[in-house]
């Protein structure tokens, strides 16, 4: 089966900037509500074929293939199985869109009762020839590669929009592109959240017992992560770091604006994160002091970039321009899931370099 349409979900805010991104690139735009979008392709695509965006602010995209509508969520499910009719699927994810701008109301985007309540009426309404979607499910309900996934998006409680992607990229594993933490655990901020989903999102070689420096560390909560996967972090940061993490054995803390640090201090490190109060382009002056010094080598960056104005999301590529400027080709941009009105960048030198050095320092 073919379709001409694409659905894409995001954080509320970010609509305009999808539109003005994906009209540029040849899409007509067709419906949208808040934090849910769709737009007419040129040409028909076979349902799961890869679909790369490019865009920042594009949590979870797929073809669309209509909505369905009813009394109840027995009769919406029925009408959805109906209108798959039998292509082909290997998994089903489930996911309501966002309600409110993240952090507005405490809201934190992710799955929520209304669309638990979705999945299990499918669940109870799936056609015996649909009972491969509900086995082998781990807790999380991830994606593997090369699978195909039906989307259902609670976009009304009354209102449900039917989708399809084919998982060929890691985050497309994440039911509604959401990062989900494994477990609870006691935060000492919501950064903590932030940065276990980049570091998620990133998943790059990082292995315990290497070390990183973070820019703007207080009250704590990002050093939290990074210390959970088993880093040693020096925390830059004049305010106050909260107890838990100051006094933890692998964490130092540098009560020192960024610019007053001795950038040579930095040889030993192989990771450096900002997530500090600035404009982004002063944020990259702080980093870039630290990462451009002759005398450091460090491997890859993780940087929050405050949008204070969303204007600024038309600088993402210069942004990332600059930071592939200091050696790092590898280059990734990402509103998160966990981010407010800000976006995740982050690059990485080539791998075979990074252990070389490691080799040369470890002799
Ligand atoms: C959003 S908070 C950081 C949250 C933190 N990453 C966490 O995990 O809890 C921003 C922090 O940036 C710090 N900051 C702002 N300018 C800074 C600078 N030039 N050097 C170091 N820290 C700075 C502020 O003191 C503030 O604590």
């Amino acid at each position: 089966m073919d379709s001409q349409f694409i659905f894409v979900t995001c954080q509320i805010g970010s609509e305009q900037i999808i539109k003005k991104n994906l009209v540029e690139k040849g899409l007509r735009f067709a419906f949208s509500r808040p934090g849910f979008l769709t737009f007419k392709t040129p040409h028909s695509q076979p349902l799961l074929d890869s679909l790369e965006l490019n865009d920042p602010f594009v949590r979870s995209a797929g073809r669309c293939l209509g909505k369905v509508q009813g009394e109840s969520d027995e009769q919406r499910a029925l009408a959805l199985w109906n209108q798959v009719a039998d292509i082909p699927f290997d998994r089903l994810h489930v996911w309501p869109r966002d309600r409110f701008a993240a952090g507005q109301h405490h809201f934190n985007p992710g799955l929520n009762d209304g669309s638990r309540a979705a999945e299990a009426s499918l669940r109870q309404t799936a056609p015996a020839t649909r009972s491969n979607l509900f086995e082998n499910r781990c807790d999380k309900n991830l994606a593997r590669r090369n699978e195909r996934v039906l989307d259902c998006i609670v976009v009304e409680a009354d209102e449900w929009w039917i989708g399809a992607h084919f998982v060929d990229r890691w985050v497309q594993r994440w039911p509604g592109g959401f990062w989900q933490p494994a477990g609870e655990v006691e935060m000492v901020s919501r950064a903590y959240l932030k940065m276990s989903e980049a570091l998620a999102w990133l998943a790059w070689p990082i292995k315990a017992g290497q070390r990183c420096v973070e820019l703007g560390c207080a009250p704590g909560g990002a050093s939290q992560a990074l210390l959970a996967s088993g880093m040693r972090v020096a925390g830059i940061d004049p305010a106050q770091v909260d107890p838990r993490i100051e006094t933890h054995p692998e964490f130092q803390h540098i009560r020192k604006r960024s610019g007053d640090v001795r950038v040579r201090d930095f040889q030993e490190f192989q990771w450096l994160t900002a997530d500090m109060n600035l404009a982004p382009e002063k944020m990259l002056d702080e980093v870039e002091r630290i990462v451009a010094h002759q005398a450091n080598r460090i491997w890859g960056v993780i940087l929050t970039a405050k949008l204070q104005d969303w204007n600024l999301a038309d600088r993402i590529p210069n942004y990332l321009e600059r930071i592939g400027s200091w050696g790092y080709p590898r280059l990734r941009a990402r509103q998160l899931s966990h981010n407010r009105q800000e976006v995740c960048l982050a690059g990485l030198r080539p791998q075979r370099k990074n252990r070389r050095l490691a080799i040369r320092r470890s002799r």
